[in-house]
């Protein structure tokens, strides 16, 4: 983390866990118990049908909530497709764009993300951009390279002004939901080269302001050692988010 240059973000992505009846006591509990942060920001990304009980139940408190999913559609005859001027118009602040559960189960591409990163920008939402590679394209030695085809398709059409308002989550698949965490190292590693990259693109100064978060297998007992990399700068939480207590012990290491 750099607390100096940048936010550091801790965002819960329930993924499709969790039922309608269940956002209030959770949100009740969190808010209790993290509702006060004052060194980083938190964020609970919810399936779209509870998030408006969700924002509810969150309102005026510090914890945001976001999307896990946009349509790069702006409106109109798109059957089943949430738009991101719907979100925004709901409240909600945040999408995570571009997951690998999507990428590799929805056919989602590189062409697509772009589109929705755009179209979540346009509406004022932040994306968290997901990337990452899988342990077969790590095993061949092309995460690098992977990534930052990845990071660039993503960025292709954010100009200089928006880079503010983008975070990246550097996601290895081989590290989601598995139990097995990159090592503190390999994944600063990564979110270094990723910075990297958006400086070649747009330059130091912005380069050094924008929030790369870690996620996979993400814990309370891991969280300090990633978190304590240079470039690591908050995580994406699965699994762990969906106690609340678990979650706040990860946000209380992310505040010390
Ligand atoms: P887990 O924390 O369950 O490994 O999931 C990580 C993730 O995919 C967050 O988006």
């Amino acid at each position: 983390m750099n607390r100096k240059y940048r936010k550091t973000v801790i965002a819960g992505n329930w993924k499709m866990n969790m039922l309608p009846s269940e956002v209030k006591p959770y949100a009740d509990t969190l808010r209790a118990l993290a509702g006060k942060t004052k060194h980083c920001e938190v964020v609970i990304c919810a399936p779209f049908v509870m998030l408006p009980q969700l924002i509810k139940a969150l309102r005026d408190c510090r914890i945001a909530v976001g999307a896990q999913n946009v349509s790069d559609k702006d409106s109109g005859a798109y059957t089943g497709e949430v738009s991101a001027n719907q979100l925004r118009d709901l409240g909600v602040k945040y999408v995570i764009i571009g997951h690998s559960e999507r990428r590799s189960y929805f056919g989602e591409t590189d062409e697509m993300v772009r589109a929705k990163v755009t179209a979540a920008i346009g509406a004022g939402l932040i994306p968290i951009i997901c990337v990452g590679e899988t342990l077969e394209q790590r095993e061949m030695g092309v995460t690098k390279d992977l990534i930052s085809m990845q990071v660039k398709l993503a960025l292709s059409a954010v100009p200089p002004e928006k880079m503010r308002r983008v975070i990246f989550a550097y996601e290895p698949v081989w590290a989601i939901g598995t139990g097995k965490t990159a090592s503190a190292e390999e994944a600063g590693e990564v979110c270094s080269h990723i910075r990297a990259i958006i400086r070649s693109l747009y330059g130091a100064r912005i380069a050094r302001a924008v929030t790369i978060q870690y996620g996979g297998s993400m814990n309370k007992d891991n969280a300090a050692q990633l978190l304590s990399m240079p470039d690591i700068d908050g995580g994406l939480i699965g699994g762990a988010s969906l106690d609340p207590e678990h979650f706040a012990a990860i946000i209380e290491a992310a505040n010390q």
